[in-house]
């Protein structure tokens, strides 16, 4: 062993510094965005790389990441709003001292450089605080030509300034990284500021602009402009403005960003988790950020639901994707300068920051709007204020820009409306927004120069991509023939074959009726059907639903339905493994699970507090996936604990989803899907007052469910003394809600709610939180409730604390 150690050892050291990746780039020299492996340096600690970063598709930015977060962490960008494309882009060390990053699609173009020069010999090494330097080295004595240090994109590590020529500039967004709309500087008064800059607009939103620095502690003399974080978490800054991290003290990697929400944080490493948590934030009301939400809307923040927009009535999104586009009037402006067309809407506890026309003081409302309407088109409305002597102040505002609900403040805002919108308008005064998220990335189409040389790999591409075709005609022309044959012939065998390729299975009448001994074993009913225990052929326990439904559909129809839910696959939803069509005979055929369901569980105290609060997430994780984000692929309709089922594990998976579809057809074409689906108790408000059926419904049976999981009462289960005539599920919401906010014990809301069967063993911040979430859940406007994959949002946040 020792003598093949002894023997390899040369070649070895031969290999490593020829394969592996060093700290420093020397002139002439060039790193290649088409070797993203080997063309990478890796500073000295192992800590930071730089090397091209993929920033979308076939886009590159030659950046610097953390290396020891689970995802790779970006810290700093050559070129973040010019991404250079994947072939033949490279960054290239030139002998006179120049760094060039160049973009070979266009030849030679130069896309970003450190313009610097040098006599001397250079190298660009990465160091071991993640600062990138190009310099030049005379005995020991180092000379910084430049450094990404100076340069900052969204990020400050440990010990880089912000100075009067490096601000940070936030990501757009958390998946697009060139320049966003936030900006932390310092101003000509020497003071450190974030501001809110788009194309259009800028506003100053931190310190506050509404007061002086000097009453936000911070002093305008120090010209020095130079502010910095240190390893331990303390930040201090030329103006006095200064912080320690919640973990100060404790010297951890950390980064200072300023996020793509507009808020500055500090993140600090946690090294066994490997992930980045929050160690600070500055922190004025999340709304209070300008540029959130554009003209003519609303900002409104939400501890677990974080911050969301709303247009204001009368208007609707520009652009339901991108809320920094505000809304735009859905009426037809009549003659602006006709009084007798206008009237205002109030708007209660509301705030509209800046873009004041003029301010006066006037006695009462009515003069205020005898000002606006005198202005014509300059007045879109105003902030209407009491300002301590006696009279109010009129704000005038030309245009309505940052406004959010802020219960502290003592002034209403007035909007100008004609009158025909709000006569006619049953909108609320203000709605909710579409939360779909953008698309994540976008192709950057280039052209390549023709390459002449890959003549043999271009060969062996095809060759390749021809046996590969080959081979999926082959599968295609064995499956189509198995199919075929499997349709003619009846015999079990061929169709056996069809599940290892499809893993969607068709059953005959007489299998089914002999894998449940005649449908003797029982063990649920309910979503228009009976669910038998049965053994199937090769011997896999299934639990078979018979549905009881009069069904006239068609076999089509109904395969076109199963296949839909067939084709849902998700570790917290029942598989389907097959169904049987015979005549008027239709079941569907599910894996069976071992703990039954979250009912029976329930109410037979197995559960401990880990394994609900598994299921809660579980379950939230199914949904979200049945609603499909905006999609609203399935809507369940039926959640409740009957239809939660247990594995072995006790993992939940959500059954008897997508019958909506397959039961009420006919109806659902008839009256527009109204009549009473679901199970009481359960019941959104929704069926009853017969609105519009959405997603929402499943987010408040699922509110049901968790509060029935917390408390371990059924919805059917409590009485109120007086009948207030509510329904079941109210009763239950109140009784929750009057514990924790009523009376004197109210201090002990969790003791006093948790199921008796917990014996109150149950973790205090995760209790709390699924509380507020289910509550949430269950708020009668649907608007108001969160979507299934903010609940699992929500329920996941491991530094929830952190946001609040
Ligand atoms: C100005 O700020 C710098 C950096 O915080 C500090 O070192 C210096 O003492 C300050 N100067 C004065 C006059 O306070
Ligand atoms: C103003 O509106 C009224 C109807 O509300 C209309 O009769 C009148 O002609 C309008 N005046 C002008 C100048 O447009
Ligand atoms: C509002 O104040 C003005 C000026 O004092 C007065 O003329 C007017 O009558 C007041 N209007 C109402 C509705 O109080
Ligand atoms: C990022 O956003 C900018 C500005 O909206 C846009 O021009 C660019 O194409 C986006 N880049 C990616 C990769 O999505």
């Amino acid at each position: 062993m020792h003598i093949l150690n002894f023997l390899l050892l040369p070649f070895v050291l031969w290999i490593i510094p020829a394969t592996c990746t060093s700290d420093s780039l020397q002139e002439g020299f060039s790193l290649s965005v088409e070797k993203p492996t080997t063309d990478v340096l890796i500073s000295s600690n192992g800590v930071f790389s730089a090397g091209f970063y993929k920033v979308g598709d076939n886009a590159f930015c030659f950046s610097v990441w953390f290396t020891k977060s689970h995802q790779p962490t970006l810290v700093w960008m050559a070129n973040r709003d010019q991404p250079v494309n994947g072939k033949s882009s490279k960054l290239t060390l030139f002998k006179n001292g120049n760094l060039i990053l160049s973009d070979a699609g266009q030849t030679g173009t130069t896309i970003w450089s450190t313009a610097t020069f040098s006599s001397l010999a250079v190298e660009l090494k990465l160091k071991d605080n993640g600062n990138l330097v190009l310099r030049t080295l005379q005995g020991n004595t180092e000379t910084v030509l430049w450094q990404s240090f100076d340069s900052p994109t969204d990020t400050l590590l440990p010990g880089q300034p912000v100075t009067e020529k490096a601000s940070l500039i936030s990501f757009r967004s958390t998946t697009n990284f060139s320049s966003g709309f936030y900006k932390l500087y310092f101003d000509n008064d020497n003071v450190l500021r974030l501001v809110y800059r788009s194309p259009s607009l800028s506003s100053v939103y931190w310190s506050p602009p509404w007061s002086l620095p000097v009453d936000e502690g911070r002093s305008t003399y120090n010209v020095s402009k130079i502010a910095v974080l240190d390893s331990f978490g303390y930040f201090s800054s030329s103006d006095a403005f200064k912080f320690y991290s919640t973990d100060y003290g404790v010297p951890r990697y950390r980064r200072l960003v300023l996020d793509p929400d507009g808020t500055l944080r500090v993140y600090s490493f946690n090294e066994d988790t490997e992930t980045w948590e929050v160690s600070w934030q500055h922190d004025p009301e999340p709304c209070a950020i300008h540029g959130v939400c554009g003209a003519n809307s609303m900002c409104t923040y939400h501890t677990y639901l974080g911050r969301s927009c709303y247009c204001l009535r009368g208007f609707k999104f520009k652009d339901p994707n991108d809320w920094s586009q505000g809304c735009e009037p859905q009426f037809t402006t009549p003659f602006s300068c006709n009084r007798s067309q206008y009237d205002f809407l109030r708007l209660p506890v509301m705030e509209f920051y800046g873009y004041d026309l003029r301010v006066d003081a006037v006695f009462n409302v009515t003069q205020c709007q005898d000002i606006c309407l005198s202005l014509c088109d300059d007045c879109k409305g105003f902030q209407f204020k009491f300002n301590g002597v006696g009279t109010y102040n009129c704000y005038i505002k030309t245009m309505l820009m940052n406004g959010r609900d802020s219960p502290n403040f003592d002034g209403d805002v007035y909007i100008k409306l004609p009158k025909s919108t709000l006569l006619s308008s049953k909108d609320p005064l203000k709605h909710a927004p579409l939360n779909c998220s953008p698309a994540l990335f976008q192709t950057l189409n280039r052209i390549y120069q023709n390459p002449q040389k890959h003549t043999w790999l271009n060969f062996l591409l095809w060759f390749a991509c021809g046996i590969g075709g080959l081979e999926i005609t082959a599968i295609f022309l064995v499956w189509f023939f198995l199919f075929r044959s499997s349709r003619e012939s009846d015999k079990g065998d061929l169709r056996q074959q069809l599940v290892s390729a499809t893993g969607f299975q068709r059953f005959g009448y007489s299998e089914l009726k002999k894998a449940t001994k005649g449908f003797s074993d029982e063990i649920g009913r309910g979503g228009g059907g009976i669910v038998y225990k049965g053994v199937l052929q090769d011997n896999r326990v299934a639990a078979i639903k018979r549905l009881t439904s009069e069904s006239n559909q068609g076999e089509e129809e109904f395969l076109a339905e199963i296949s839909t839910i067939g084709m849902l696959n998700h570790m917290n939803l029942i598989d389907m493994w097959g169904y049987c069509v015979e005549g008027k005979q239709r079941l569907l055929v599910y894996e069976y699970m071992e703990h039954g369901s979250l009912a029976q569980n329930l109410y037979s105290n197995t559960l401990d507090w880990n394994k609900r609060f598994n299921i809660a997430v579980g379950t939230a994780r199914g949904l979200a996936y049945l609603h499909e984000e905006c999609l609203e692929w399935v809507l369940h309709c039926d959640v409740k604990p009957q239809n939660i089922l247990l594995d072995s594990e006790f993992q939940p998976k959500v059954a008897d989803f997508g019958l909506s579809k397959l039961l009420n057809r006919d109806e659902r074409a008839n009256s527009g899907f109204s009549r009473i689906r679901g199970t009481r108790g359960y019941m959104a408000p929704e069926w009853v007052y017969n609105l519009r059926i959405t997603s929402k419904v499943d987010v408040y049976s699922y509110g049901i469910v968790m509060l029935e999981m917390i408390t371990g009462k059924s919805p059917m289960g409590i009485h109120s003394l007086e009948n207030k005539g509510e329904t079941d599920q109210r009763r239950l919401v109140t009784w929750v809600k009057e514990k924790i906010n009523g009376g004197p014990t109210s201090m002990f809301w969790m003791e006093e709610i948790a199921d008796p069967n917990l014996e109150g063993k149950y973790d205090s911040a995760k209790f709390e939180v699924l509380v507020k979430v289910a509550l949430r859940c269950v708020e009668d406007d649907m608007k108001e409730r969160p979507s299934m994959s903010q609940v699992v949002e929500m329920l996941q946040l491991p530094q929830y604390r952190a946001f609040r």
